[in-house]
């Protein structure tokens, strides 16, 4: 495993989250090593929310970029980036802001995702009224049923009215495939197949109506390996490849490492094999089941006992050697998208184990 000891932790103020530049850079050459180059990924940055990550990847040649929040997509037009996706429902006052950012950087090609007629209708007034026109790329729903509208016809309609809108343009199709996430590679393939054959089909049936689709833009992490090889589809969009987490990192073989980590100090050892540590619930999100991190150092079989805003009570297995107050320890986290959002600021590791600088999580909130 990589040796994530950084040789001057002792300045690090704990709680800290830790991006290691190197591994970054790993992770960048590696999604590029599985896909023979970046002309069809487009990262979804709401993983890094950080400049200074979505600059390393433009250096490398990614020229494309989705997000989620308004506040992501100012992020990365500020930087130079010509081309985004706002891979979320857009509605009621987040519209005036998404508005704003095209008139501010016309020629942007920058791009939301629909589901809804009335939704659709709000952008086009909008857009409108403002004398801009905004991509829209019909958000389809082919399994997961979060958003989306359904494959086949219903989609379709929406195409038909976003080609038609003033204001807008249809650009294609969205679909993101969180249902696909298997344990079992042969399982993952088959439900990718499936899930993103229905966005082809609709594809077709849209392109057979006379309407262009310039793009399909599909998946997640688990899933992109798989549909990035079918017909049909242009763009692969994971998110979390950047930093990797032990949610994916223990059912997914795949060429990414660790590149987030927390870390943290030994605050109090209340009780024999009890030690509570400074990094609760404001450092690493809770959004998943116990336990929401896998320690580095110490056994596997740590019984996570409590856990509040700033601290984490952890029993360690009997003959553990007893920490001391003080100890760092490097805690990878279980959901890294939501716990980078929990910082205003990473600290940097370079190359040689060295915490060099911090970068702003600009993006942070939405
Ligand atoms: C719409 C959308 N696209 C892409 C992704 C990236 O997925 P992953 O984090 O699995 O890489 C997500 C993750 O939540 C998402 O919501």
């Amino acid at each position: 495993m990589f040796d994530y000891r950084v040789k001057n932790a002792e300045e690090i103020p704990t709680p800290a989250l830790l991006v290691y530049k190197d591994v970054v850079a790993q992770n960048i050459r590696a999604i590029g090593d599985m896909m023979g180059g970046y002309a069809r990924l487009r990262p979804h940055i709401k993983t890094h929310k950080m400049s200074q990550i979505a600059r390393m990847e433009m250096d490398e040649g990614i020229d494309k970029f989705k997000c989620a929040t308004p506040k992501e997509a100012a992020m990365l037009v500020a930087i130079g980036a010509t081309d985004v996706l706002i891979s979320y429902h857009i509605v009621g006052a987040n519209i005036g802001r998404v508005v704003d950012l095209k008139r501010l950087y016309p020629d942007t090609d920058l791009k939301v995702i629909a589901d809804d007629r009335d939704a659709i209708q709000a952008l086009s007034d909008a857009c409108t009224s403002a004398g801009v026109s905004l991509g829209v790329m019909v958000d389809v729903n082919t399994g997961m049923d979060r958003t989306g509208a359904l494959p086949g016809a219903p989609s379709l309609v929406l195409a038909q009215q976003i080609a038609q809108a003033s204001g807008l343009h249809f650009v294609g199709l969205h679909v993101y495939d969180g249902h696909v996430g298997d344990f079992d590679g042969d399982m993952r393939e088959k439900t990718a197949f499936e899930s993103i054959e229905r966005a082809v089909e609709t594809r077709c049936l849209i392109a057979q109506s006379g309407i262009e689709v310039e793009k399909v833009v599909a998946s997640g992490s688990p899933g992109f390996e798989h549909t990035q090889r079918v017909d049909g589809v242009d763009e692969v969009s994971p998110g979390t490849w950047i930093f990797w987490d032990t949610s994916y990192g223990e059912k997914l073989e795949s060429p990414f490492q660790w590149a987030a980590l927390v870390l943290s100090s030994v605050i109090s050892t209340t009780r024999e094999n009890l030690i509570t540590l400074d990094a609760g619930s404001k450092s690493i999100a809770p959004d998943t089941p116990v336990p929401h991190f896998r320690m580095i150092g110490l056994p596997d079989e740590i019984v996570f006992v409590r856990r509040n805003e700033e601290h984490q009570l952890l029993q360690l297995p009997e003959g553990t050697p007893r920490p001391r107050v003080g100890d760092q320890f490097y805690l990878v986290p279980r959901h890294v998208c939501t716990t980078v959002n929990l910082w205003d600021e990473v600290c940097v590791i370079d190359e040689n184990g060295m915490f060099v600088e911090t970068w702003a999580v600009d993006a942070r909130g939405h």
